[in-house]
């Protein structure tokens, strides 16, 4: 079959590989019908996460159809329309028993890298290197989906594929930063990011209570998608103050939620952009947590941050100050999309989260490395580029 491979730092080909089958009985084998690249692909093309091999398969995003299930898959049958979580958890351990789905301990089969490196291993996602369990990816015409009663969900009839396939991954993630982030009815609350990650974030918050939200970008496109799809205010980082401008909207106070959808790769003005590139660069730091730093400082006293966006190791100048003197809350996390995704895909069939317009590009799988150089570059107002194998 033909799948989308990593061959190298910025190096994407479409090639022949062997088709998935059976392994275990709680596996099924998915016919994948639109899969997306996602920000989280962009960190691996860049090289920025090791432990990827020449010949990986990417994507983690998708949709498809049942075509073969193992004996002990009782949820679903041959010819179901399924969205798969983009991680993978197996629904027995202790922490898929907390709901704390992206942590489970058997979602990742080579737990040794992760281990080493965070002193735990998390679970493991579709095609996101062997230090996240080295899964084949969905960027192919067929997947292998393990605990496929935990992972894969029946979309509703009437809700498009285009619509469906964002319940893997960019809609339960946005979902868990407004949840877990707390916001509560009244709340204001400030998104760093206006991807497909950022804006799902947004619609949740709203979707949640929240009396304000604001996406703060820099891509006209983007920021124009957010106040039309979403409904929501923004502010364009590359013109405007945010620091000042959220205390404005805030009556001097800052958000009470503040989300960041940035991740390891973030831009900003200034020379603190310049000193994060170049220590990134040299590797001399893993990540440039421009909009973390933001997001805390932005916070009002006794609010909460949560990340969102991918990191991988260590950074710098963290304001440890700021958020002890303020009494900020940070959290972070992987998706536990197993939680949400049931709930998002009603709302999906409801009309109350509408996702088609991240398409921005749709393409065949051929196509997959120019749509990938697109998405990275955010040309053409791309903001999701997705295939059709
Ligand atoms: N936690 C999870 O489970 C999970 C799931 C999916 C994606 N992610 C991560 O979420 C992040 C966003 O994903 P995406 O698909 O929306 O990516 P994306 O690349 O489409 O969007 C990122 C956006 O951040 C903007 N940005 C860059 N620097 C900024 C700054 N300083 N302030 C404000 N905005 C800034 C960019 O202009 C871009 O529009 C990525 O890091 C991705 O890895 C995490
Ligand atoms: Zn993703
Ligand atoms: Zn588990």
């Amino acid at each position: 079959m033909r799948a989308l491979c990593w061959v190298g730092v910025n190096k994407l080909q479409v090639e022949d590989v062997a088709e998935p089958h059976i392994l275990n009985s709680h596996d099924a084998v998915v016919k994948v019908s639109l899969s997306a690249a996602c920000g989280s692909d962009l960190h691996l093309l860049g090289g920025y996460i090791p432990t990827m091999r020449a010949g990986d398969v990417l994507g983690h995003e998708f949709i498809g159809e049942i075509v073969e299930v193992g004996s002990g898959v009782v949820k679903h049958r041959v010819g179901d329309r399924v969205v798969v979580c983009s991680f993978i958890s197996c629904g027995h351990c202790h922490y898929c028993k907390n709901q704390l789905y992206s942590l489970c301990d058997n979602g990742n089969p080579n737990p040794g890298i992760t281990d080493t490196m965070w002193g735990a291993a998390p679970g493991g996602c579709y095609g996101y290197s062997h230090a996240m369990g080295g899964w084949a990816g969905s960027h192919a015409e067929f997947i292998r989906v393990p605990y496929a009663d935990q992972g894969a969900f029946p979309v509703p009839e009437g809700v498009s594929d285009t619509r469906a396939l964002f319940a893997s991954d960019a809609a339960p993630t946005g979902w868990m930063g407004a949840d877990l982030g707390g916001v509560r009815p009244g709340d204001v609350v400030a998104v760093w990011g206006a991807g497909g990650v950022g804006q799902m974030a947004a619609r949740a918050a709203m979707l949640l209570g929240a009396e304000r939200v604001v996406v703060i970008d820099r891509f006209a496109e983007r920021l124009q998608q957010v106040e039309e799809q979403i409904g929501v205010e923004t502010l364009d980082y590359s013109s405007q103050d945010v620091l000042p401008e959220l205390k404005e909207m805030t009556g001097g106070r800052g958000p009470d939620v503040c989300i960041e959808a940035v991740g390891m790769e973030a831009h900003s003005t200034g020379p603190a952009y310049l000193y994060d590139q170049v220590k990134h660069q040299l590797r001399l730091q893993t990540d440039r947590p421009t909009a973390v730093r933001e997001a805390i400082l932005a916070c009002r006293k006794g609010g909460s941050v949560y990340v969102l966006g991918v990191f991988g190791a260590l950074v710098d100048k963290f304001p440890l100050g700021a958020l002890m003197n303020k009494g900020v809350t940070l959290r972070a996390a992987q998706q536990h999309g197993q939680r949400y995704i049931p709930m998002l895909l009603e709302r999906m069939a409801a009309g109350e989260l509408r996702t088609e317009h991240l398409a921005t590009h749709v393409m065949s799988l051929e196509d997959s490395p120019h749509g990938y150089q697109m998405f990275k570059e955010k040309a053409d107002g791309c903001v999701r580029a997705v295939f059709r194998p």
